[in-house]
């Protein structure tokens, strides 16, 4: 089979990290005979020195194109002076509205071999940890009515938290088909003894979960939610929430694996369209240096490879790749500890390449 793939490399350590995957997407395509077709884009920063902002209509076509997206990172120092409306960081915004990605998967992983990373006690997250959290991605806050307007106690600013029924239905669909195959347990979490968009969003989950009676759901308000994943992570399977609510959550979830980057993450349209990129950022001090793990762009082109092309066998074989190659002792500096091996971006990314050809 041939698969077309829009491809933003992105800003600091983004063409490395990128450069990676695409390569064990190769070691893919020749021990199963498929065919990646690559076409980069623009998006970022880079796309602002380029062509003068961050997010250009032709990358918008090739990527509508495309099977599928694969980003690295966008962002840097460069342009953090840029007023809010042009940063790099607009381009993902724009990417998601328009590619209409309206489910971000998260999962927050341990992985055994990196379980000292944990910053919680042991005992808290003893037998491993195996979270997924669902983010809306292309509603709430982060795309409501905003603006500014004049008041007597001077200018103020105001963003709107609004949501459909239509959103949170197809959100919370995604979430308990996800927990399906998983541990049949969805967390929806919200805040709905304060916000009306948040007591609609309680009301339209519970509809939904008439239709999955084999799993089982809870509701808990997002402070006792940002509690309980510190204190009880292992409560959780699935976690469905809202967009500012989870992009909030899935940070403090990656955090208590330890190990930022080694997490990657799923952008997902209606159908099998789908955007993947690591949950770390451009990391612009490092850019360059050979020092970024490109391990959470690795396990996104997994995630690619089973739920855009179903290749779930070519999937598995690439974590199991990462595991390996940890077991071994191979770290990059980010997760690198006393004892372990320490090795640059290129070199982990050949062993993860020869793991999936042994
Ligand atoms: C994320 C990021 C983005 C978001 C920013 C960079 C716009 O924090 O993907 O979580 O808030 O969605
Ligand atoms: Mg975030």
């Amino acid at each position: 089979m041939k698969y077309n793939i829009a491809v933003i490399h992105g800003d600091g350590i983004g063409p490395e990290v990128v450069q990676e995957a695409t390569k064990v997407l190769d070691t893919i395509a020749k021990k199963y005979h498929h065919e990646f077709v690559y076409t980069p884009v623009l998006a970022g920063g880079c796309a602002i020195d380029a062509v003068g902002e961050c997010l250009p209509q032709a990358t918008i076509d090739t990527c509508k194109a495309a099977d599928a997206v694969l980003l690295g990172a966008v962002g840097g120092w460069k342009w953090d002076t840029l007023p809010g409306d042009q940063r790099p960081e607009r381009a993902l915004l724009g990417l998601r509205k328009e590619l209409g990605l309206f489910a971000n998967i998260r999962p927050a992983l341990l992985f055994d071999a990196l379980a000292d990373a944990c910053p919680l006690k042991a005992e808290i997250v003893e037998g491993g940890l195996d979270i997924v959290v669902v983010r809306e991605l292309t509603g709430g806050i982060y795309f409501g009515e905003k603006g500014t307007k004049e008041t007597p106690l001077g200018q103020a600013a105001y963003d709107v938290e609004q949501y459909s029924e239509e959103e949170v239905k197809r959100i919370a669909i995604t979430a308990f088909e996800m927990a399906q195959k998983r541990n049949k347990k969805v967390t929806s979490v919200d805040k709905a003894n304060v916000l009306e968009s948040s007591r609609l969003w309680r009301r339209v989950v519970t509809e939904v979960a008439k239709d999955y009676p084999d799993v089982t759901l809870d509701h808990l308000y997002i402070d006792n939610a940002a509690m309980q994943l510190v204190r009880n992570p292992k409560q959780f399977d699935v976690i469905v929430t809202g967009n500012i609510f989870g992009d909030i959550l899935s940070d403090e979830a990656s955090m208590i694996t330890g190990s930022i980057g080694m997490l990657p993450s799923a952008s997902l349209a209606k159908g099998n369209f789908g955007m993947y990129e690591p949950v770390h950022g451009s990391a612009p001090d490092i850019a360059g240096t050979n020092q970024a793990n490109p391990m959470a762009t690795i396990l996104s082109v997994a995630m690619m490879l089973r739920y855009t092309f179903g290749l779930s066998q070519e999937a598995d074989d690439i974590e199991q790749a990462v595991k390996a190659v940890l077991a071994k002792g191979y770290r990059t500096p980010d997760i690198y500890t006393e004892g372990t091996t320490k090795v640059g971006t290129k070199e982990i990314g050949e062993y993860i390449r020869s793991e999936i050809l042994s």
